[in-house]
C-alpha cells in the first residue's frame, strides 16, 4: 500500500511573518550547494491567522521540514503531532520535521546557545548570570543554562517584571532550579546585579536593525573587565550593547554563532547530514560583519 503522504520533495523552508530579513534561506541553500545535496529552502510569509492552513499545505505537499520564526514559535505547538522534551519545556519550537504527515517540533536555539557559550564554560559555570529579556529567547537561554552550565544564580531582568516573575515560577517548578531572581529593567537597581554577574546576556530585540543606536542598557560603568557579554542579536553583529561592554574590557560574543548552530542542528534533523559549519559561518560573517 502506498503511504498517504510523501516527504521526499527535498523542499525545506521557514514560516514566519514578516520573513524577508531571515538569513536561514541563505545558510541552508548554501549548505545544500556545498554538500551537493538536492534540497531547496524557501521563505514562506504566512499571515498570522493562516498557520493551520499552512501546516495542512506542508503535509499535503510533502515538504520535508521547516523552521518557524516569529510570531509562530509558541502557537505552533498545539498543531504538531509531537514535540521534543526540551521544546516542550521551553514552550517554543523553531524547527519541524515532517515524517509522512506527522509533524515533530524541536527547539534548536538551545544548540546555538550551547555552542556559543561552551568555550567559556569554565569561566562562568558555578557563577552568577544575568539575562535581559523574558521572551522566547530568554526561555531557551534559561533552559540551556540550567541544563548544561549550572550557574549559581540566574537574574532575569525585564522591562515588564511580571513576565520575568512568570518565567521564574515556571522554571523553578519545571527544572527544580531555585536560584532565579527577577528585576525590572531599571538602570540604578540593576547595576549591582550586573556587576556581580560573570555572564550577561541580551535576550531582547533591542539594538537590532534599524535601531542600531539602541541598547537595553545605556548607562556607562555597567560592564566590567573579564565579564562575558553575549548579545543574541546578530544583525548588526556589533550592537551598541556589545560596544559598551567591549569599551569596559568585557569579552563580547555576538549572535552569529547561535544563528549558524541552530541552523546546523535543524539541517541535520532534516537531511541527516552535517552542515559545513565553518564555511557557512564565514559566509554569514561576511554579510554581517563588514
Ligand atoms: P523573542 O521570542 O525574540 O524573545 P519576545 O517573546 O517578543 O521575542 O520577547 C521580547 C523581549 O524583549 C521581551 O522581554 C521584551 O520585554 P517586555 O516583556 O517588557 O515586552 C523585550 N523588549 C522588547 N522591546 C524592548 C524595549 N524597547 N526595551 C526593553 N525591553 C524590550
Amino acid at each position: 500500500m502506498q503511504d498517504k503522504f510523501h516527504t521526499n520533495t527535498n523542499i525545506l523552508g521557514i514560516l514566519g511573518h514578516p520573513i524577508k530579513h531571515s538569513y536561514s534561506p541563505f545558510m541552508h541553500n548554501l549548505a545544500a550547494e556545498l554538500l551537493n545535496l538536492d534540497y531547496i529552502y524557501l521563505p514562506f510569509d504566512v499571515p498570522q491567522d493562516s498557520l493551520k492552513d499552512a501546516l495542512k499545505g506542508i503535509i499535503a505537499l510533502g515538504i520535508t521540514g521547516f523552521n518557524v520564526t516569529l510570531p509562530f514559535k509558541e502557537g505552533i505547538i498545539s498543531y504538531l503531532h509531537s514535540v521534543s522534551e526540551e521544546a516542550a519545556i521551553i514552550g517554543s519550537v523553531n524547527t519541524v520535521v515532517n515524517e509522512l504527515g506527522k509533524l515533530t517540533g524541536y527547539n534548536t536555539d538551545t544548540t546555538g546557545i550551547y555552542e556559543t557559550l561552551a568555550p567559556y564554560k569554565d569561566d562562568f559555570s558555578g557563577l552568577e548570570v544575568s539575562i535581559i529579556g523574558a521572551g522566547g529567547a530568554a526561555r531557551a537561554l534559561v533552559y540551556t543554562l540550567i541544563r548544561h552550565f549550572k550557574p549559581s544564580r540566574i537574574n532575569i531582568i525585564n522591562r515588564t517584571e511580571q513576565k520575568a516573575e512568570s518565567l521564574k515560577i515556571y522554571f523553578t517548578d519545571k527544572m527544580k532550579y531555585e536560584y532565579i531572581h527577577t528585576y525590572e529593567l531599571f538602570p540604578h537597581e540593576i547595576i549591582p546585579v550586573l556587576n556581580s554577574s560573570k555572564l550577561i546576556i541580551n535576550a531582547t530585540s533591542v539594538g537590532m536593525l534599524p535601531d542600531t543606536d539602541d541598547s537595553p542598557i545605556n548607562t556607562p560603568k555597567i560592564f566590567m573587565k573579564n565579564q562575558i557579554v553575549f548579545d543574541t542579536v546578530y544583525n548588526p553583529a556589533d550592537t551598541r550593547f556589545l560596544q559598551l561592554a567591549r569599551g569596559e574590557g568585557a569579552i563580547t560574543l555576538n549572535g552569529i554563532k547561535m544563528l549558524v548552530h541552530q541552523g546546523a542542528r535543524a539541517f541535520e534533523l532534516w537531511t541527516g547530514q552535517q552542515m559545513p559549519i565553518e564555511a557557512i559561518y564565514d559566509a554569514v560573517r561576511k554579510h554581517l560583519e563588514p
